[in-house]
């Protein structure tokens, strides 16, 4: 049976890099909630009409649409045994939506999830990691033009596509986005630790190597 983590934390502090490397590592699918997102926006689907609006402008989807999409996602083959769960859940009404939907006893989940990984990281860091993130405009692949820059700048090393800048990284959405996560988002972690979901805090500063690290001690020497 493989691992079902999730990773939560503010936005930017380093939730997809580190899913990706989790995933790669323990051989589960990861399910980022705002990477399914940007993929109907790109494709022009019914879902991205929807979303759109929300996605750029950094307001979170309504819960409804986003609990179709996880349930969805969650009931394909390759989620069965395990998952790097990123981006999701946002609020305590989706944290108790997943609970119900991994077949725990609502409102705990310990003995369905193996561990919840908070990430964090002070608000100058966050910020300055967003407005130097450029993603491939082709196959989404994500790089940071101090941190980790492409090795041509400007092109996808994976695919040779264009780097942009998202829509929601411009400065005063990023403003907007690190307010709503602690209105709306970091309560949740409240909510974890009061029914005993299994949190484990990661400090996310310092390079990507040594997160991982963290991150993968977090998960593996509990
Ligand atoms: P989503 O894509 O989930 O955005 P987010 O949570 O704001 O997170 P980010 O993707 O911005 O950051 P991250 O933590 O993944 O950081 P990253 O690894 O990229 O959601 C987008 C939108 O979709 C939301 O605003 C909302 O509209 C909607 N949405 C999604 N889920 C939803 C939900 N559940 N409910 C409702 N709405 C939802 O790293 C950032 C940068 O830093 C990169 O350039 C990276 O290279 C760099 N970096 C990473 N780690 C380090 C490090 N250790 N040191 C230096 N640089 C680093």
């Amino acid at each position: 049976m493989g691992e079902k983590l999730i990773l939560f934390g503010p936005p930017g502090v380093g939730k997809g890099t580190q899913a990706i490397r989790l995933s790669a590592a323990l051989r589960v699918p990861h399910i980022s909630t705002g990477d399914i997102l940007r993929a109907s926006l790109q494709s022009h689907t019914p879902l991205g009409n929807v979303v759109r609006g929300y996605v750029e402008s950094g307001k979170l989807v309504p819960d409804e649409t986003i609990l179709e999409i996880v349930r969805d996602r969650l009931a394909m083959r390759d989620a069965r045994d395990g998952f790097v769960l990123d981006g999701f859940p946002r609020t305590v009404s989706q944290a108790e939506s997943l609970a119900e939907m991994l077949g725990g006893i609502p409102p705990r989940i310990d003995s369905v999830v193996d561990s919840v990984v908070v990430l964090d990281a002070p608000t100058d860091e966050l910020v300055a990691r967003l407005s130097g993130r450029r993603i491939c405009e082709s196959c989404q692949a994500s790089y940071h033009v101090t941190s980790r820059p492409p090795k041509r700048a400007g092109t996808c090393d994976r695919c040779g596509g264009v780097l942009i800048q998202r829509t929601d990284d411009a400065e005063e959405t990023v403003r907007f986005r690190q307010q709503d996560y602690l209105q709306k988002t970091q309560p949740v972690i409240d909510y974890f630790v009061k029914n005993a979901w299994p949190v484990r805090m990661v400090d996310a500063i310092g390079d990507i190597d040594q997160v991982f690290g963290r991150v993968y001690a977090a998960v593996f020497w509990r």
